[in-house]
């Protein structure tokens, strides 16, 4: 069974378009499919696996405007994405990945580590593999070798908005899945940046993609439904 999680990023603008566009994906799947609305939607959207795209490293006390584990767990959050590209840009560093990993395996819900921030297009293989496992070790740090959902997004695939960029070529989103595998025996690898209906089948394709981290084409119901089938086969 692959993850295909949906990350609504800061959209949709209303509850009403959020409910809609969350009743629009089919709840059966093959596959798990995890959608992850904007956090002050997350108790009144309705779907069988929830996602945050952020979390606090601290379980409570004066920190206006976080959001904690708890309260995340007492929406029945299952999941949440941890040091995405977006929140690295924004000053978010290792050792905060690392203590909201932290936090959140203590209340078991599930981290899904982005990773791939500070990669450019044209770097070599071994700059990249070097910066992954570095952004990797860093995250994992004082976890032990429990399994792990690791999502590879490299910055510069991901769209700048509906799903209009350049998505990584699947033969070097496989590559990595391996050499994040051949690191961290038990980790589950995600691949994401330009994800649309047309590309996901040559991902999907790849056994060692564990599945797919998806932005602007998870606000569009039919042609996100058709990554998910993608990665059905
Ligand atoms: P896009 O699918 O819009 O490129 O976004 C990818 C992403 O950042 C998912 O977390």
């Amino acid at each position: 069974m692959k993850l295909i999680i949906a990350n609504w990023k800061l959209n949709p603008s209303t509850l009403k378009e959020a409910q809609e566009l969350a009743s629009s994906v089919p709840k059966k799947s093959k596959n798990k499919v995890v959608l992850c609305p904007p956090t002050i939607f997350l108790s009144q959207i309705k779907y069988p696996f929830l996602g945050a795209q952020d979390c606090f490293w601290e379980e409570k006390g004066p920190y206006t405007g976080q959001t904690s584990v708890l309260q995340l767990r007492s929406l029945g959050v299952k999941y949440c994405l941890i040091g995405h590209s977006e929140n690295r840009a924004l000053g978010e560093t290792d050792k905060q990945i690392n203590a909201k990993i932290r936090v959140l395996i203590r209340h078991k819900i599930e981290p899904v580590l982005c990773v791939g921030f500070g990669t450019k297009k044209n770097d070599s293989l071994s700059v990249i593999k070097k910066i992954l496992l570095s952004q990797i070790k860093k995250a994992m740090g004082g976890i032990g070798k429990r399994r792990l959902v690791i999502a590879y997004e490299p910055v510069w695939a991901i769209s700048r908005g509906l799903g209009t960029g350049r998505p990584a070529d699947p033969a070097h989103a496989a590559e990595i899945a391996g050499f994040i595998r051949s690191k961290i025996a038990n980790a589950a690898v995600l691949y994401g940046g330009s994800l649309d209906a047309k590309n996901a089948r040559g991902f999907a394709a790849r056994k060692i993609i564990a599945g797919g981290l998806v932005g602007g084409v998870s606000l569009r119901p039919a042609e996100f439904l058709k990554i998910v089938e993608a990665f059905n086969n």
